[in-house]
């Protein structure tokens, strides 16, 4: 690990402009990576934030201008319900782009939602060894991520005792109803990433954004918590995301 580099913040106008740069943020990674070493391993998300980005990945131009034989496609949190539910995050980018693409079944690394939460999370653990190989860590090409307007990221919500989790690469996450219960990605997988592109729109999302880019996430807010060691995190975010930021920047 060599100490963090800045988060990259860019604003745009309006969620379009935010999808575009997102799309081509991804389309960038996933040529670089399979040029280099044939293989694109991408963590998705939930959320509505990355809606416009998924439909602009299964859409022409940008469908054919990805060689998605290389694509591998994981997801960063699952909510505990099957792949056909409205709420799976799975069937989110199914719809919008995985079915309109040329992605061989075995490159997607589902987490099996209809499953307790616990044997979906060992069982996702054991895909991800598999998939990466070695006892190490996990090294995503790109995790995209949200963030709620309490602070959380992937399925690692604040006080969460997985937030100090240091051995596992997923867990089971127990909420109020177990309709809403959740497996994630853990911190030590999502800090080992090349490249995290965290999206968010909206003034709700104001506070935590100028708590963690510019006031050193002083609520510990889980989001704030991803800083790759060995790689870059960009944010981007819309004006009214941006809202409270004192140095505003532009795309
Ligand atoms: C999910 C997510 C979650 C999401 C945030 C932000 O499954 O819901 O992975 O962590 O990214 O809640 O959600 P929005 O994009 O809807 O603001």
């Amino acid at each position: 690990m060599t100490g963090h580099r800045a988060a990259q913040v860019r604003i745009f106008p309006d969620i379009e402009a935010l999808s575009r740069a997102a799309a081509d943020f991804f389309v960038m990674r996933a040529r670089e990576s399979i040029a280099g070493d044939g293989r694109f391993a991408v963590a998705l998300s939930g959320g509505s934030s990355p809606k416009g980005l998924y439909s602009l990945l299964g859409s022409p131009p940008l469908r054919d201008a990805v060689p998605w034989r290389g694509v591998h496609c994981f997801w960063a949190d699952e909510r505990c319900v099957p792949p056909e539910h409205p709420a799976s995050n799975y069937r989110l980018a199914r719809e919008a782009f995985l079915s309109a693409v040329q992605l061989p079944d075995a490159n997607i690394h589902r987490v099996r939602g209809e499953e307790t939460p616990d044997a979906a999370a060992r069982a996702y653990e054991e895909d991800l060894r598999r998939f990466f190989g070695g006892p190490g860590l996990p090294e995503f090409d790109l995790v995209i991520l949200g963030a709620g307007e309490d602070g959380h990221t992937a399925s690692l919500f604040p006080g969460s005792p997985s937030l100090r989790e240091t051995a596992r690469l997923a867990l089971p996450v127990y909420l109020e109803r177990p309709e809403l219960d959740r497996v994630t990605l853990t911190l030590p997988v999502l800090n080992h990433a090349s490249h995290v592109l965290f999206l968010a729109t909206g003034r709700a999302k104001a506070d935590i954004i100028s708590g963690i880019l510019e006031e050193g996430n002083p609520r510990n807010h889980p989001a704030g918590l991803v800083r790759p060691g060995d790689g870059d995190v960009t944010w981007l975010i819309d004006r009214e995301a941006g809202g409270k930021l004192r140095r505003p920047v532009r795309a």
